[in-house]
């Protein structure tokens, strides 16, 4: 039986997840320190849609390279990532993740602290594995990469007491936080493949959609999910966040409809029913639906920047995962 396209990118996804779910196990088998590896097999293991190494594996198959040279990098972006959740929900107060308390919630704020650190390290033990491609290089663009998510972080922290935070803040904040994860893992994939320029460009330009878009539909889920999303609606409105939905929705309301937008960014509204009444604002003023166009044109975008790729595998696998996060509902 011939496999149409969608079905044989679908059943790609799913043996790249389970090659990486299996090598996180792997990477927190040891038993002690308990308080360490408790909460390491915790978090590794709790599921996640695995985004990041998957476009680090597509980008290194779409740019002519062998995946199996990808696999510790890949390994090491989704360490990386995780590290990233435990210490945000720190930050964020968020009490669930992927269906189950976060890291804080379940142990502590200490134990939090040092798994990120620990995961941290493991990330790069895991990249320090890789022998295909320039290292040197490799390592560079990952700790870059580092530095700038806690950059973005610091923005997104900062965000939360301003008064008001233009689109451009906004989207500088993402592409930071969010999207350089995601620049970061497709890099890394063209460079163990030895991509040439112009391939490289191409997947750059294409992530870098991929991760704007990605960060518009997580703070448009956080209004509208369903209960398979989780993570606990409404967590950005109560905890003020300067999400695309709030941003939007400030720039386009007047009088007494800003004044309280402007009150909720600063939690100065109480919490009973703040998230009901500004997911009906965000409605009314048409912010839920922007996000949506922007999503779609950002995945518009992210395509059309594939062409300049030879047709195969690679580049199919990719235009098949832009589709594929423009429909999540996790
Ligand atoms: C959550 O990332 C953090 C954001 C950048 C929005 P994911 O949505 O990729 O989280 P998991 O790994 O699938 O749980
Ligand atoms: C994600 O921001 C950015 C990082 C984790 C670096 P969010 O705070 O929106 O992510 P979620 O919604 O908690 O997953
Ligand atoms: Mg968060
Ligand atoms: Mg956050
Ligand atoms: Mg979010």
């Amino acid at each position: 039986m011939r496999i149409d396209g969608v079905e044989k990118y679908a059943a790609l996804y799913d043996r790249f997840k389970a090659e990486i779910d299996s090598r996180l196990a792997t990477t927190v088998a040891q038993e002690k320190p308990v308080s360490i590896f408790e909460p390491a097999r915790y978090i590794l293991t709790s599921g996640g849609k695995r985004i990041r190494p998957v476009l680090l594996l597509s980008s290194c198959l779409a740019a002519g390279g062998d995946v199996e040279n990808a696999y510790d990098a890949a390994t090491a972006v989704e360490i990386l990532h995780n590290f990233t959740l435990v210490h945000d929900d720190i930050m964020d107060n968020a009490p669930a993740r992927r269906g189950l308390k976060t890291v804080h919630e379940q142990w502590d704020a200490n134990v939090a602290i040092l798994l990120g650190d620990e995961l941290m390290g493991l990330a790069y033990r895991q990249l320090l594995r890789t022998t295909s491609g320039d290292l040197s290089a490799i390592l560079k663009c990952f700790t870059d990469g580092v530095i700038e998510v806690c950059e973005g972080q610091a923005l997104d922290k900062e965000f939360e007491s301003a008064d008001a935070v233009s689109m451009e803040q906004y989207w500088e904040m993402i592409q930071k936080k969010t999207g350089r994860l995601m620049v970061m893992s497709a890099d890394i994939g063209a460079m163990i493949a030895e991509a040439c320029d112009e391939h490289r460009r191409s997947i750059l330009e294409y992530a870098t959609h991929i991760g704007l878009a990605f960060q518009i539909l997580d703070d448009l889920l956080d209004a509208v999910a369903d209960d398979t999303f989780g993570k606990v609606i409404g967590r950005d409105i109560q905890e003020g966040k300067k999400t695309f939905l709030l941003v939007d929705a400030m720039e386009h309301a007047r009088g007494e409809t800003l004044d309280w937008l402007r009150d909720v960014g600063l939690r100065r509204v109480a919490a009973d029913d703040v998230v009901e009444k500004a997911t009906v604002l965000f409605h009314e003023l048409g912010s839920i639906d922007r996000a949506r166009e922007q999503v779609s044109m950002r995945t518009e975008k992210s395509l059309a920047a594939l062409q300049r790729l030879p047709e195969g595998e690679g580049k199919g696998m990719l235009e098949w995962f832009a589709k594929m996060l423009l429909h999540r509902s996790t």
